[in-house]
């Protein structure tokens, strides 16, 4: 099949980015959207030019590296996939694709489709572990976790952070990972102890970065590779709530 691609080049931060057309020639259907566009860099390379710089790393839909715009929609349209993932058979020969970073304030573009995630780091380093020191692998069985709550916990802990929810939100806002990160960890016995501070730093952070409110627009859980459930918000919502009432500092 034959693409029209334009592709936001940027080169660097501080650079003024704009759109350039390229034509993807004799692409192979199966092929995922990020092998496309390496054969695109293979011919800009043999060119002599700059190859399209974009992040990728398991190209399985699991780490959460890659991530970007295509036609608007962050990581493209096909549901619950990630654009590691996204198969080319999923458009039509001669269609035209827009493809642009993730936008949001706090994830500032460091080339081309390549965005700098830093923020998302933060948010985990204020709270996002379980600091108690447990020495070696307790045995399994010995702390019981209800069922429903290890599911809940697994749920949660499907986010990636790719940061699409950020993207697709109006209002540039991490609720939806904030509230994944923190939910996985609040659910479970071992979170118990450090709940309340975790999720009054891990918000605190997130708002220090820069993320916006959220308004419930629900984009972020439209375009989440992982299919991270609005619900996480609503429990992050009572878990701030409940720490805000209780929690005091020492
Ligand atoms: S909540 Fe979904 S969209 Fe947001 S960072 Fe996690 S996996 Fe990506
Ligand atoms: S490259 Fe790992 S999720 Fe896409």
């Amino acid at each position: 099949m034959n693409l029209t691609l334009y592709v936001w080049r940027q080169k660097n931060r501080e650079a003024k980015g704009e759109m350039v057309r390229y034509e993807a020639k004799d692409i192979n259907p199966h092929m995922s959207f990020l092998e496309m566009l390496d054969v695109v860099n293979e011919g800009l390379i043999a060119k002599g030019e700059d190859p399209i710089a974009f992040d990728s790393d398991c190209r399985e839909g699991i780490c959460g590296t890659c991530g970007f715009m295509v036609n608007g929609i962050a990581h493209g349209p096909e549901p619950a996939t990630t654009v590691c993932q996204l198969h080319m058979r999923h458009f039509k020969d001669g269609d035209t694709i827009r493809i642009e970073p993730f936008r949001a304030k706090p994830f500032p573009v460091v080339k081309d489709l390549v965005i700098n995630r830093t923020a998302f780091d933060q948010i985990i380093q204020s709270g996002g572990y379980i600091s108690v020191s447990t020495g070696s692998a307790p045995e399994a069985n010995s702390v019981p976790v209800p069922k429903p709550d290890s599911d809940l916990a697994m749920d949660a802990a499907a986010c990636i952070a790719c940061g699409a929810c950020v993207a697709a939100c109006p209002n540039g806002s991490a609720m939806l990972f904030t509230a994944a990160k923190v939910s996985h960890l609040n659910i479970l016995p071992r979170g118990q102890t450090e709940k309340a501070l975790r999720t009054l730093n891990m918000v605190a952070t997130m708002d220090a970065e820069g993320f916006g409110s959220c308004t419930n627009h629900r984009e972020c859980e439209a375009v989440c590779p992982k299919e991270i459930n609005y619900q996480f918000i609503v429990k992050l919502n009572r878990y701030y709530l409940r720490a805000r009432l209780t929690h005091r500092k020492p």
